[in-house]
């Protein structure tokens, strides 16, 4: 069996300050290496380096053909390990009451994957997608929202009746649209207040055995927000697990 290897996925390293010149002379070194070594066991992606490990996402023809047509931009590309780890959370909760919640869905990149990896359209659930989809003046976010970004992100999952897509600042838009248990969540806000805005608000609403994806919980220049969540799983206590790819993990006990 011919192994896949991670050559199609571009090699993003975001907040890295290096010049130019060094970052393709560090690249070339890396692929050397890797290619030295064995590439299959191999990734170079989204701020992660690492080799001699099965991999085994990367070899799931299912998962990598539903990233290969979802993943538009490179940023989208680059986070394949991210969301396998949020296709992998999203499926293992199928079997628990409640629905599923995603806490910034910016164009729906992450959200269709969870959605198609886990055939939702059949699942008997419901999926919440929440944005404020405004410029970042309105909200500590990612710049890139026009005046249809709602439209566009509603008509993307227009063939799953059963996603919803709501339009309203974080963590006040629960007040109105917000499902009464969680079997899954996703927290992809880019915003301290919104983030522990939406566990204090949703959290109590999941069963034992749910679980939370934090997306920005181990990125190094997000430790506040690693701090501030910390914090909030300890009273309760849980503990979150640090990621290799900067997530956070916690499971509902
Ligand atoms: C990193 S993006 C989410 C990425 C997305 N999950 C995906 O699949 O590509 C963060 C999003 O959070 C939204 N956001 C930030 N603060 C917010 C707030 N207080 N209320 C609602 N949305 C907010 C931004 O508009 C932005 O789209």
């Amino acid at each position: 069996m011919t192994e896949k290897t991670f050559d199609s996925i571009p090699w993003v390293f975001l907040g890295i300050n290096v010049p130019p010149h060094m970052a393709e002379e560090f690249q070339k070194k890396a692929m050397d290496f890797i290619a030295s070594f064995n590439p299959a066991h191999a990734i170079c992606a989204d701020n992660l380096f690492t080799c001699g490990k099965t991999l085994g996402f990367l070899k799931n023809d299912r998962f990598r053909e539903i990233v290969d047509r979802n993943a538009v931009e490179e940023n989208e590309q680059t986070m394949i390990w991210r969301t396998f780890v949020l296709c992998w959370a999203a499926k293992t909760s199928l079997g628990l009451a409640g629905d599923f919640v995603e806490i910034g869905c910016n164009k729906g990149y992450f959200a269709r994957c969870i959605a198609e990896f886990t055939d939702f359209a059949n699942a008997g659930k419901e999926f919440y997608l929440y944005d404020v989809f405004d410029p970042p003046s309105q909200a500590e976010g990612t710049p890139g929202h026009g005046p249809d970004s709602f439209e566009v992100v509603k008509d993307r999952f227009a063939d799953h009746p059963n996603v919803t897509v709501t339009k309203g600042v974080i963590p006040d838009v629960f007040e109105d649209t917000a499902p009464e248990e969680i079997a899954f969540m996703h927290i992809n806000v880019n915003s301290i207040a919104a983030g522990i805005g939406a566990l204090e608000r949703l959290f109590d609403r999941m069963p034992p055995g749910g679980i939370v994806i934090l997306n920005d919980y181990g990125h190094g220049a997000l430790a506040i927000q690693k701090e501030v969540e910390d914090a909030f799983m300890a009273m309760r206590g849980h503990a979150i697990l640090e990621l290799p790819t900067g997530q956070g993990l916690v499971i509902k006990r």
